[in-house]
């Protein structure tokens, strides 16, 4: 049996590795694991407020109520009425309950977001089930100060993003560091040495019918320190990223609990329905 699961594990391993090669056209971006852990509600609690703070001025969660967070992060009715519903309510002491029954929606209009940025803000209820969370850990850290965009920022995980780098001034600013290697495993060496965001792209280019190949890496820097610290920052963003997570499934801790229950009721039904048979089978051997 575990032969078989290995033998099946490095076949799919095999086909995963031939898929990735075929498919790598674009450049490959280092793979930093956002640390993150779904049971640590300090943690999600602070990333719902960062959300509401600095996304949902753009981006709806349209799967999300606000009074799941009592349940899921122990907030209380007030905490969330005063601290995380903003719109509405400008007297602090007023707070309303059916409020905190709704969803969370984008305080901008998706018209008039798109008028701005030349793109609607997607709603981030699944976000990080559709892009990944290492991917969003790389994303919120990958802003760097672009003259040539409209926003003067862009993006390492994002070429080209239409969102502006929200979190800046907590985050400060970075700058894009391009170099170039003739070497692949010089260039890849550097690659990995990549403490925020890299990338790496392998450049083809034929001159007198003769093809050279230059490993291009991209990297952000630090440049101009915001209000935290490199470090404070990539908490910050990882809480984000945390809260992201639970939002795409907040249901997932109790799918674990529930799918315990029913094995152990199928364990019992087992012990029942042997004993029942071997009860009715008695008396006729
Ligand atoms: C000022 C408006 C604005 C704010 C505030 C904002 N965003 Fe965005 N965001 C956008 C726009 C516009 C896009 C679409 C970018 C594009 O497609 O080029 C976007 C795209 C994204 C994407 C990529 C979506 C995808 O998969 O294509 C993510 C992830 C994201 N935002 C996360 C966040 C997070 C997290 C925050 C809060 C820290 C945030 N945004 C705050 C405007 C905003």
């Amino acid at each position: 049996m575990n032969m078989l699961l290995k033998t099946l594990k490095t076949a799919a391993a095999g086909l995963l590795i031939a898929a990735s090669a075929h498919a790598s056209t674009g450049p490959e971006m280092t793979a930093h694991e956002a640390p993150i852990n779904r049971h640590d509600v300090a943690s999600l609690q602070r990333g719902a407020a960062l959300f509401v703070n600095y996304c949902l001025g753009c981006h709806g969660a349209q799967h999300m109520r606000f009074n799941r967070l009592q349940a899921d992060l122990g907030l209380s009715e007030r905490m969330i009425s005063e601290n995380l519903i903003f719109r509405g309510s400008l007297v602090k002491d007023e707070y309303s309950t059916d409020k905190v029954g709704e969803t969370m929606k984008a305080s901008l209009d998706k018209a008039e977001a798109k008028a701005i940025f030349g793109v609607a803000p997607p709603d981030l209820s699944v976000e990080a089930r559709v892009r990944g969370t290492d991917w969003l850990y790389a994303y919120l850290r990958g802003y760097y100060r672009d003259d040539k965009s409209a926003t003067g920022w862009n993006n390492l995980a994002f070429p080209s993003v239409a969102m502006p780098h929200v979190l800046w001034e907590l985050g400060g600013q970075n700058k894009l560091v391009v170099k170039e290697f003739d070497n692949k495993e010089i260039a890849k060496g550097a690659f990995l040495q990549t403490h925020v965001v890299g990338t790496l792209e392998a450049v083809h280019t034929r001159k007198d019918g003769k093809e050279t190949v230059k490993y291009v890496l991209k990297y952000v820097e630090p440049d101009k320190p915001g209000k935290l610290s490199v470090h404070d920052y990539d908490v910050v963003v990882a809480d984000l990223v945390n809260y992201l997570d639970y939002m795409g499934e907040p249901v997932k801790n109790e799918r674990i609990q529930l799918g315990i229950k029913v094995l152990i009721f199928l364990a019992l039904l087992f012990v029942f329905a042997y004993w029942t048979k071997r009860e009715y089978w008695k008396d006729v051997h």
